[in-house]
């Protein structure tokens, strides 16, 4: 049994690639879909939990850019899961107070789940409990490049001088202007990879990777991660105060 976390203690944004639903699927002879379902018990898990726990933000990677490129079918199953999720989360997320946001590219995806993700978003706004976002349809690397086409656009059309252009002004102009820079950044099911989540905004993220497959993750493992953070030591390329003293 692990000591409760103070507030101090507690990082002020989690952000997880939820990694290792194929394989878990795999090890029990079943579909890869039915890994996903499995994963979608953990999440729900893993969000009552940051309720409870008092986490102010939580973001899962839950379809990436790249994801695409699997086969129709897993997609579907994928889409499908991420429809219900919703159809049956939303209410429960509404009552404890979380604030739903989606951040991907939204073009891309069916125009129902378009619908229903601005639903979730309006009917959460002035929600002030968890910030939990969903990267849908995201990817890091495009995220980055659309801002930067967006400020040389201002540029070449003499709406912005270049030389003001600041790390915190680029930051406005990405999908996550709303919310503080992950402070931890864990990813599940042994992968020690980044995968295009969140890259400029884990500039001084502490990166945890742990062997727990995500259907398996749930409300302990989150707490053991929490611990693993109050642990480590945050420099931000600065000295440690005993090399100051
Ligand atoms: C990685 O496992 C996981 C994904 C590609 C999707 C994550 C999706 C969920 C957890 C369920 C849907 C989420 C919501 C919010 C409804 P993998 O398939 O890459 O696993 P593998 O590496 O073992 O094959």
């Amino acid at each position: 049994m692990l000591n409760a976390l103070s507030k101090a203690q507690l990082p002020r944004h989690v952000a997880i690639i939820m990694d290792g639903n194929g394989r878990w699927a795999r090890k029990r002879h079943l579909p890869r879909e039915a890994g996903h379902v499995a994963g979608v018990a953990a999440v729900r898990e893993v969000v009552r939990a940051a309720v409870d726990l008092g986490l102010e933000n939580l973001t899962l990677f839950a379809f990436s850019s790249e994801n695409w490129k699997r086969p129709k079918t897993e997609i579907g199953a994928l889409m499908a899961l991420f429809r219900a999720f919703f159809r049956s989360d939303m209410d429960e997320l509404v009552a404890k107070g979380a604030r739903v946001r989606i951040i991907g590219h939204r073009g891309r995806v069916a125009g129902d789940i378009q619908a229903m993700i601005e639903d979730a978003e309006t009917r959460t706004a002035g929600n002030k409990g968890l910030n939990l976002t969903f990267a849908f349809d995201y990817g890091g690397q495009e995220e980055i490049t659309n801002a930067a086409r967006e400020l040389a656009r201002a540029a070449a059309e003499g709406r912005l001088d270049p030389e003001t252009i600041t790390t915190e002004l680029f930051a406005a102009r990405l999908f996550t202007s709303a919310l503080p820079e992950p402070d931890l950044v864990i990813r599940t099911s042994g992968e020690h990879r980044l995968s295009n989540f969140l890259l400029w905004q884990s500039a001084y993220a502490e990166l945890l990777f742990v062997e727990t497959l995500w259907p398996d993750f749930g409300r302990e493992a989150l707490t053991q991660a929490l611990h693993s953070f109050a642990a480590r030591e945050r420099r931000f390329g600065a000295l440690n105060s005993d090399a100051v003293a």
